[in-house]
């Protein structure tokens, strides 16, 4: 097995595509969380809740970017792809930034069991971002098929191995 995998995961297997499901999970809750405060649907715990997923998003996404910086690195620099999953990147980096504004900015609402108006906004501004980013991330995997092996008549015994069936000669 080589080091790198431990970082991107094997071929078959990336590391990435699981990690952007808790981060923008997370992010979505806080977003959900938030609307129901301002909303004013749910009390105090809608404002906790909101805060406390932020900073837990915003600590998943160190592990997410990680992963993606990697695989990013491998991309042929200037190349259509490369163009694709930059503009992923710089979706992404401008979400993790709102995020982050809305944490710092709202902290003092978070102790007082609300969403202030301004960490509201910039919360809705990080989830559209984060929705551009994902639908960019969603290209280059559906549609230049990075990482993607497609061996639709693999064995399920191959397809479900920790390795890969094929060493793929992206990878
Ligand atoms: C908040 C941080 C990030 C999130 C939530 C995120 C989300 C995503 C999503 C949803 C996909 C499509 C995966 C799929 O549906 O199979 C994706 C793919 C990708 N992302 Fe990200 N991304 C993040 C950060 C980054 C960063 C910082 C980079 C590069 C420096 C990057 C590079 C890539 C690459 C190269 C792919 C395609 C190959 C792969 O799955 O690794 N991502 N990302």
């Amino acid at each position: 097995m080589k080091a790198s995998y431990l970082v991107k995961g094997p071929p078959a297997h990336p590391l990435h595509p699981p990690l952007t499901d808790l981060t923008i999970g997370t992010y979505g809750f806080a977003t959900v969380a938030a609307i129901l405060d301002v909303a004013n649907l749910v009390g105090r715990n809608a404002a906790y809740a909101w805060w406390i997923a932020l900073v837990v998003g915003l600590c998943s996404t160190a592990l997410t970017a990680t992963s993606g910086l990697v695989d990013w690195l491998s991309i042929e620099w200037g190349s259509e792809l490369w163009k694709t999953a930059t503009a992923h990147l710089s979706a992404m980096l401008a979400a993790t930034g709102a995020f982050l504004a809305a944490a710092l900015l709202g902290h003092h609402g978070y102790t007082q069991g609300t969403v202030s108006a301004g960490a509201f906004a910039l919360t809705l501004v990080g989830f559209v971002l984060l929705t551009t980013g994902g639908w960019l991330g969603g290209a280059v995997v559906y549609v230049h098929g990075m990482r993607v092996l497609n061996l639709v008549s693999a064995r399920f015994e191959q397809a479900a191995a920790p390795t890969p069936p094929e060493p793929a000669e992206s990878e």
